[in-house]
């Protein structure tokens, strides 16, 4: 694991978006992997920056998201559909057909896991796969005690990850109970993973993951069987290790 540690916020979010600008620029096509949640919304502001200034050519990128929740449709400003049309999506000008998005209002949601991890690899896999990371350590929706060898699938979702996406939905009642995720077996097939880890909430996952043992009781932990992994955190979230 590479670990980069800088000051703040506004550091990892400059990094973070440079990295994944240089990584669409220098190839010729390219699949990358985001997710959603606080962390990754500087990268996505710094990175239409750099779009505004040098515009990249989106028509060679295709993206994949971690997660969903079940029973959010797309025009729901909860989802997290919305969410990367609204930052990401809609100001870069990808054509949405580029894009992709677990479908939390699928009739049948074990076909649409299916599909997904089909359509992965269908595209050759995930080049570039951008990962937060809870405070529990759960990545994407894999909440600890999940297989390391689990694909794309429907989750309860936790008591402590609801009441943490509470504040988007008004009230605690109105957190769906399910999402779809990536599995972690999903997530292991990026070739590369960036993962941002910011704030003095973070600490402890930093902590099991670079100093703790590989266990499924702490996901992240598992990002050490990877081999290119670089995790970007500021001084807060690096405040356990030793
Ligand atoms: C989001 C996702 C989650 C978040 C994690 C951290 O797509 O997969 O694992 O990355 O819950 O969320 P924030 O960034 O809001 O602290």
């Amino acid at each position: 694991v590479n670990v980069r540690i800088v000051k703040d916020y506004p550091e990892i979010s400059e990094t973070a978006a440079q990295h994944v600008y240089d990584c669409i620029q220098q190839k010729e096509k390219i699949t990358i992997g985001l997710a959603t949640g606080d962390t990754p919304l500087g990268l996505y502001r710094e990175l239409l920056r750099l779009h505004h200034e040098h515009p990249l050519n989106v028509s060679k990128l295709t993206t994949f998201n971690l997660d969903e929740y079940v029973g959010e449709a797309a025009e729901s400003s909860c989802s997290y559909r919305y969410y990367m049309n609204q930052q990401l999506f809609l100001p870069l000008g990808i054509p949405l057909a580029q894009t992709h998005v677990p479908d939390g209002m699928a009739a049948d949601i074990e076909a649409e896991c299916e599909q997904y991890e089909a359509q992965m690899k269908a595209v050759g896999g995930i080049d570039l796969q951008v990962l937060g990371v809870g405070r529990n350590g759960h990545i994407g929706f894999n909440e600890p005690g999940t297989s390391f060898d689990s694909h794309t699938h429907k989750v309860e979702l936790s008591s402590s990850t609801r009441e943490a996406n509470a504040k988007h939905f008004g009230s605690l009642e109105r957190v769906p109970q399910h999402a779809i995720t990536m599995g972690i077996a999903s997530i292991l097939h990026a070739k590369e993973i960036l993962l941002l880890a910011s704030g003095e909430r973070k600490a402890q996952a930093m902590f099991q993951l670079l100093e703790g043992e590989v266990t499924n009781e702490w996901p992240v932990t598992v990002l050490r069987r990877h081999a290119n992994v670089t995790v970007l955190m500021d001084e807060e979230a690096a405040s356990l290790l030793s």
